[in-house]
């Protein structure tokens, strides 16, 4: 099939080279010159395990191709819109903008019978209000919402190998017609037996939001009961573990520590609550509120900690900073937990360096009053105390006696509660971590 792919960002870039690789013939469309110049080079315009590989294979294949001109969108069957909806700057609702500019762009290409398909995330309602634009000005064209749930990290393989297909498709019988056409789109997805789900449009987008909010609400879950653990004692470590155990509780998306952050849970809980509130139905989800204190909290008492091994000052300590990416295997550093802690460090009076695999110049470029090192050992010469802030592999994996010869004095605080405690506090090291105690 001939697709496009409106935006190029993180979601479309993958998806689009994802497309290719199922065999579609695929133009990706951004008016960031720098991006599609990138990705015409075979260049990933951002870090993301197995990416470049794919886009190279992809653009080898002549497949897929990239353009900052949408009229190279015209004669596709199907345009995927996967710009994206950030956090409105000074509210909490999901800014448009993109959106808007998207549809009104592929206005100017589409013909009857061609299908857009939303994969944004949007507040419920958008696909409505987006499915009586195109039918009013393009009668005969097509609209269908198709949330993505990639994480980052695993984008490659959340978007070949989803966990489950969503459709949105309108009442009526073009309903059947774009099933169809999604299901061809999708065809290697689909024949292994992904799981679909074909439903209305407000579904469809608020299962996306609904889906982060429950993972926002899970983790705030189990960094409320870190909280109680440190006023009792207990651990909160294997209070997930034991918990876990429960299938019906999991025990994946337990692990406290620094809480949430990145591009996606901070903002959609917030959208998600913005739009409640629009829809008169803001009690629903007043528990989000609390959801994102719970997260915030988590980054002050961060730094409190510091303090508290730092002998009550900050003032002058040397403090080394493992990770500032939001998560490990990404150089996103939006609403970096990592990142916003080392910056209040630094405000405190504290000298901090910082460190991280991948999101160094993405760090430098938001907080350059910050000091950078290129490895854990550069950035703790002579730390008073050392924080794991994002679980990369090479931090947890660090070997804590050859680690204690750099280190001033002998600190660590385990932000994720990533490291062998046992292992550090043998070979010396005073251990902190949220919701457990000292070791
Ligand atoms: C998320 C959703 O998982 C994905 O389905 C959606 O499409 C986009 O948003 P992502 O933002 O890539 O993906 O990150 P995710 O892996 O969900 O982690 C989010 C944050 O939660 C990270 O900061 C992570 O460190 C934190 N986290 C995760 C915890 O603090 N504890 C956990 O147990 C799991």
């Amino acid at each position: 099939m001939r697709i496009s792919v409106i935006g190029c960002g993180y979601l479309g870039a993958v998806h689009a080279a994802s497309m290719a690789e199922l065999g579609h013939e695929v133009v990706g469309i951004d008016v960031d010159e720098r991006k599609i110049a990138d990705l015409c080079a075979g260049r990933a315009p951002f870090y993301e395990p197995d990416f470049g590989e794919l886009l190279q294979h992809s653009l080898a294949s002549g497949r897929l191709s990239f353009s900052t001109d949408v009229a190279d969108a015209a004669g596709a069957q199907v345009h995927f819109v996967c710009v994206g909806t950030p956090q409105k700057h000074g509210e909490y609702a999901a800014d448009l903008r993109f959106v808007q500019a998207a549809a009104e762009s592929l206005l100017q290409v589409i013909e009857p019978g061609e299908l857009v398909v939303g994969k944004s995330t949007v507040p419920v309602g958008t696909a409505a209000e987006l499915a009586r634009m195109f039918g009013e000005k393009v009668p005969g064209s097509l609209l269908a919402w198709n949330p993505e749930f990639l994480r980052e990290g695993f984008a490659v393989r959340d978007t070949l190998h989803p966990d489950r297909l969503v459709y949105g498709v309108p009442d009526g019988p073009d309903a059947e017609t774009i099933v169809a056409v999604l299901d061809e789109v999708y065809a290697p997805i689909v024949a292994t037996g992904t799981p679909k789900v074909v439903t209305d449009y407000a579904t469809a987008e608020m299962v996306k939001t609904a889906a982060n909010s429950f993972l926002a609400t899970k983790i705030s879950f189990i960094n409320a009961m870190a909280e109680l653990c440190e006023a009792t004692g207990a651990d909160v470590k294997q209070l997930a573990d034991a918990i876990g155990f429960d299938d019906r509780i999991g025990r994946k998306f337990l692990n406290a520590g620094l809480g949430f952050g990145g591009g996606c849970l901070p903002k959609d809980i917030r959208g998600f609550m913005a739009r409640a509130g629009e829809l008169g139905a803001d009690q629903a989800l007043t528990f989000l509120r609390e959801v994102d204190n719970i997260n915030m909290r988590r980054r002050i008492r961060m730094v409190e900690l510091a303090r508290e091994v730092c002998d009550g000052s900050l003032l002058g300590k040397h403090i080394a900073v493992l990770g500032a990416a939001f998560k490990p295997d990404s150089d996103d550093i939006r609403d970096s937990p990592a990142l916003n802690v080392a910056a209040q460090l630094q405000l405190q009076g504290a000298v901090v360096t910082v460190t991280d695999p991948a999101a160094i110049e993405n760090s430098r470029r938001q907080w350059p009053q910050l000091d950078y090192a290129a490895t854990p050992e550069e950035a703790a010469e002579r730390a008073d105390a050392v924080l794991v802030l994002t679980e990369w592999r090479q931090y947890r994996e660090l070997d804590p006696v050859a680690f204690g010869e750099v280190v001033a004095r002998k600190r660590v605080l385990d932000g994720r509660n990533a490291l062998d405690r046992e292992a550090w506090t043998a070979a010396g090291w005073t251990y902190r971590a949220l919701g457990r105690r000292a070791g």
